[in-house]
């Protein structure tokens, strides 16, 4: 089954038939995770968003152990994460996407593993290849056909390297050179550890990068709150077609 993430402007997915909702106990939390499945035919989609459906819990706060475990629990095998970013490469402005296929991980104090208690050996799992590529072309071309059904003229750097920083303040215009010498393409809050714990679950994973501002200093001088709101009010319809074409060609 396939599964999506829905990051900050994200929060449910219209257009399709709701299935009800799954409530998923974990070993991570009291709380227990709400899933909201979706049919497509005889098929099911789960949708979970990561700040919650009010979107109340800021990025170092989510239960990214809880979240992973949950959607496998319910039976998910693929997942495509949505993550607002900061744009970093030329074309990444404001408006426009990348399906990057490298991660640096900046974050610290964050529950990251599920191989920590009662281990039977120490497991290193391989993230040469942090995302992956079969999901990244199916969403590379669900882009596309959003593009061309809405004319959008959105671009979309389909590689690149996201730099996933600890949050939720904003970085400093040093803190993004830094990044940008360090071969980072985009910037954003959420990706890490989601992405190595579906790795360490076996779940593959790829990353829609909605860019809704220019990184600290390299656009204006200040980053708006209601400039990134106004991207993402903008964006939010073009980020569906793009799921409902993945969804229906996927399923
Ligand atoms: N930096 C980090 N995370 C983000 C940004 C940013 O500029 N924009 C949206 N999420």
């Amino acid at each position: 089954m396939l599964a999506i993430i829905g990051g900050t402007g994200l929060y449910q997915i219209d257009g399709f038939k709701s299935a009800g909702f799954k409530r998923v106990s974990t070993p991570f939390s009291e709380k227990r995770v709400v899933v909201e499945l979706f049919k497509h035919g005889e098929q099911t989609v789960a949708f979970l968003p990561r700040h919650g459906k009010n979107h109340l819990i800021p990025p170092h706060k989510i239960n990214y152990r809880a979240n992973i475990w949950a959607l496998q629990m319910i039976g998910a095998d693929e997942i495509i994460a949505i993550n607002a970013v900061g744009g970093i490469h030329p074309d990444t402005g404001p408006g426009n996407f990348a399906i990057p296929d490298q991660i640096i991980d900046y974050t610290h104090s964050r529950a990251h593993t599920f191989f920590e208690k009662d281990l039977e050996f120490v497991t290193h799992v391989d993230f040469t290849q942090p995302f992956s590529n079969e999901l990244r072309k199916k969403l590379a071309d669900a882009f596309d056909r959003a593009n061309t059904v809405r004319s959008a003229n959105k671009s979309l750097l389909n590689e690149g390297v996201y730099g996933c920083m600890q949050g939720p303040r904003l970085e400093t215009a040093a803190e993004i050179n830094r990044l940008q010498q360090d071969g980072c393409d985009v910037v954003g809050m959420t990706g890490m550890p989601e992405a190595a714990l579906a790795r360490e679950l076996k779940l593959g994973y790829a990353m829609l990068a909605w860019s809704v501002n220019w990184a600290a200093g390299l656009g204006e001088k200040n980053i708006s709150m209601s400039g990134i709101e106004t991207h993402l009010e903008e964006g939010r319809g073009f980020v569906l077609e793009i799921l409902t074409n993945l969804i229906i060609e996927e399923l």
